[in-house]
């Protein structure tokens, strides 16, 4: 039920710290990480990680790249789960397949994954409902313990599959040794963004604000970002063109001078994202760029590359899943940004909650 809530959407959105904690104490028993320990040996005995998926989970799996190349010290590769099937490129020697899926009935991922399993290997879905398709069909399954997500867009299975994700990178990393992993403090850093996301939802009418003030009366909208902030993009602007029908792309910021700043006129709303230290510098001067074409831009930056005048700051959280707190402003301007317009916030037009077609 929505409680005291008007829409699912709003109270997903607040139930992400409660989740981030229900993650850390069901994946955690002290410092030893609880997962499935043959599923443990196959998957990091992997020479390369298919992560195959669709929509949000596919935005998640974008994140889940750097964090499993990193703590597993493990070649990745994202595939989106309609594309994938039909054009399956060529595998590596001993592939390991992960299908990240909310619902585990989405479609386009289970004729994926009829097909892995036809090609006899060995696969895991993370799924929010553990006796769903992909989850009976795969070899193995982690669940995302995100309780039900009934809002058509996705909040809370995205910042809790990042986190399951993370999870199972560290446990690969320390089976093989892998000091990224040792060093990482996972739990800690769980805690952590459970409380940055709860110091973010307290502030919901700033939010409220800034999408008054920057999306009111516009047909547009970029969200701009490199490196992990980039893949951050990809899902902050779907949460808002899913919901409130504004036309709104993700780029890498990089790219922009390759075509898409054409379309920058006067106050056109760029959300510009800074939580990558290394793409931080460049991304400050795409800023100038679109600011200077006249650009009405807000920077999320998180505090250590935060500059004065910024208008939202992301508390510190390590910066590999940082999209777990990063993201939560983007749910919340596109919350409000459908609600003023008058839309059904949690069931969007033409959109159904798990997409059960090709
Ligand atoms: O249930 P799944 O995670 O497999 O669903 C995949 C997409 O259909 C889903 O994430 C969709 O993009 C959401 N509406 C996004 O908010």
């Amino acid at each position: 039920s929505k409680g005291t809530y008007d829409t699912f959407m709003l109270k997903e959105i607040d139930e992400q710290p409660a989740v981030m904690r229900k993650i850390s104490s069901h994946y955690f028993d002290g410092k030893k990480i609880n997962v499935d320990q043959k599923m443990l040996k196959d998957v990091a005995d992997a020479d390369r990680l298919y992560i195959v998926a669709a929509g949000t989970s596919y935005h998640a799996a974008l994140v889940g790249k750097d964090i499993f190349e990193n703590l597993a010290d493990v070649p990745v590769d994202v595939e989106l789960a309609s594309e994938f099937g039909y054009h399956m490129p060529k595998l590596s020697k001993k592939p390991f397949f992960i299908f990240l899926s909310q619902s585990g009935e989405t479609a386009d991922s289970r004729q994926v994954l009829v097909k892995v399993n036809e090609l006899g290997f060995h696969s895991l879905t993370m799924t929010n409902v553990p006796n769903s398709t992909l989850s009976r069909e795969a070899t193995y399954t982690m669940e995302l313990l995100a309780g039900p997500e009934i809002a058509v867009a996705s909040t809370k299975a995205y910042t809790a599959n990042i986190a399951v994700e993370a999870v199972l990178a560290k446990a690969m990393g320390e089976l093989k040794g892998v000091k990224a992993a040792k060093d990482l403090d996972l739990q800690g850093q769980l805690a952590l963004a459970a409380n940055a996301i709860q110091t973010i939802v307290d502030e919901k009418d700033k939010f409220n604000k800034i999408a008054d003030d920057y999306l009111t009366g516009k047909n547009d909208a970029f969200y701009i970002g490199r490196g992990i902030d980039y893949a951050l993009s990809l899902e902050a602007a779907l949460k808002l063109k899913e919901i409130s029908y504004i036309h709104s792309e993700g780029f890498a910021a990089g790219e922009l001078k390759h075509g898409t700043i054409s379309l920058i006129e006067k106050d056109t709303p760029v959300f510009a994202y800074i939580n990558d230290g290394i793409g931080a510098a460049h991304t400050r001067g795409n800023i100038q760029e679109v600011t200077a074409r006249g650009a009405h831009v807000l920077v999320i930056a998180s505090k250590k590359y935060a500059e004065k005048g910024d208008q939202v700051i992301i508390p510190e959280i390590n910066e590999m899943i940082s999209p777990i707190v990063s993201v939560v402003p983007a749910q919340l301007i596109a919350y409000y940004a459908s609600l003023a317009r008058g839309n059904n916030v949690d069931q969007p037009r033409n959109l159904a909650k798990s997409v059960t077609v090709e």
